[in-house]
């Protein structure tokens, strides 16, 4: 009797231990980016000329062009908003440029219901050579605590021998010991395949690849011979067997958008947007948003578009189908529906067709389709459907059974 009793007590601790070290203490950023971050930010059009009253003008033209009530929502300052560190070392804010501080600014960004980011660097130095965040990961977070921050972009820039993973396990830590939700936006140029490790170290999202440029097409190294500047297409084939890696919580990142930045045609940024959306990629925007054409405008604010990136399920779409320029991308739906996009890579129009078996459909299925781009029905279709693609152009479509 008395060994059954102990039995019984052995396995009943046991199981308490079991509950309680399953119970991992949520952190104070869990439940953060369910869908794929949008918002803003200063790297891809200003560079290092970033100050305040620009940031607030962004951030004024983010409500006035109704792109934060289409979901838009974190206004970034990129690299070069930090000089210095002080006696203390704690990190100086360029005191020309930002005459207020930060968080002053963060006040203004919550005040208009907008959110707030701010960048720094894993090594030792930024890419542009200001000071970095190695050894200082606690101190930083804290300060970036009180200044209101909700967004971390961690570059990995004069990083020398360090370890990936550990050092993005630190700066997530050091932000959850600094007590507030925090975004955390991995920067390695997936390098060290951050899509294998990036959501168990906290991270929300991490980049694939490098930096993009305003092309279409292309990739070319860096004058130091590492890789790489990426066009469009470059960055879009570098995303095909990463799908699996994202959801809610921890996105795959092609990188910002250049939509609006002059170097590619507006159907060029029409693809861009439709790619990006697809794959349930950050919608950062970063054009001047004072002074768009009605155009850019309105790629940014396709709601339709925008409802496929974040809609709640959260999949990331693949390619399903390609036959030299023309490929199929297709996105599955919480609703049961598909999100198609169909891009011709070539340099004239062509037609392409998605097949319904392509997206997991039986053929005989009846779909009606969705003109994501034209906002129109197109009727219903058994088996496929077709239509002309322009040259570098996509057509967007929903098919729901
Ligand atoms: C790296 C990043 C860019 C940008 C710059 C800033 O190149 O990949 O996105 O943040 O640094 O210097």
């Amino acid at each position: 009797m008395k060994t059954i009793r102990s039995v019984i007590a052995i396995v009943f601790s046991l199981l308490i231990v079991a509950t309680l070290s399953a119970q991992q203490p949520s952190s104070p950023s869990t439940g953060l980016a369910l869908t794929p971050p949008m918002g803003w930010n200063s790297w891809n059009k200003f560079g290092c000329n970033v100050s305040e009253d620009m940031i607030k003008s962004m951030a004024d033209a983010l409500v006035k062009s109704g792109m934060k009530d289409a979901g838009y929502q974190y206004v970034n300052i990129d690299d070069c908003w930090q000089v210095s560190r002080d006696e203390h070392a704690n990190i100086v804010v360029d005191p020309q440029r930002f005459p207020h501080g930060m968080k002053a600014l963060g006040d203004y960004l919550h005040s208009l219901g907008l959110k707030f980011g701010v960048y720094s660097d894993a090594g030792t130095q930024t890419c542009a050579g200001r000071p970095g965040g190695l050894g200082h990961e606690y101190q930083d977070a804290i300060q970036y605590a009180a200044w209101g921050v909700d967004y971390l972009k961690y570059d990995w820039c004069h990083t020398s021998t360090q370890d990936a993973k550990a050092s993005y396990a630190n700066i997530r830590a050091a932000l959850d010991a600094a007590g507030r939700p925090i975004v955390l936006s991995i920067c390695e140029w997936g390098t060290a395949k951050p899509w294998l490790w990036g959501k168990d170290v906290g991270g929300n999202l991490w980049r694939t690849t490098g930096d993009i440029t305003d092309k279409f097409a292309g990739s070319e190294k860096w004058p130091d011979g590492t890789c790489c500047s990426n066009g469009l297409l470059a960055i879009l084939d570098q995303q095909v067997g990463l799908e699996s890696y994202a959801g809610p919580g921890h996105w795959n990142d092609p990188d910002m958008l250049e939509v609006g930045n002059g170097g590619m045609t507006d159907v060029e940024y029409r693809t861009h947007f439709s790619l990006w959306a697809i794959l349930a990629a950050p919608l950062i925007a970063g054009n001047d948003l004072r002074n768009m054409r009605p155009e850019i405008h309105d790629i940014l604010n396709n709601k339709e578009v925008i409802a496929v990136n974040q809609d709640a399920l959260g999949r990331e779409g693949t390619r399903v189908a390609k036959s030299g320029d023309l490929e199929v991308w297709a996105k599955q739906l919480k609703d049961g529906s598909r999100a198609v996009v169909l891009l011709n890579r070539g340099a004239s129009e062509q037609n392409i067709t998605v097949a319904w078996q392509d997206l997991g459909y039986p053929s005989h299925l009846n779909g009606a389709v969705r003109d994501l781009w034209q906002h129109k029905d197109l009727g219903k279709f058994t088996e496929k459907f077709s239509a002309p693609v322009a040259s570098h152009g996509v057509v967007m479509l929903t098919v729901s059974p």
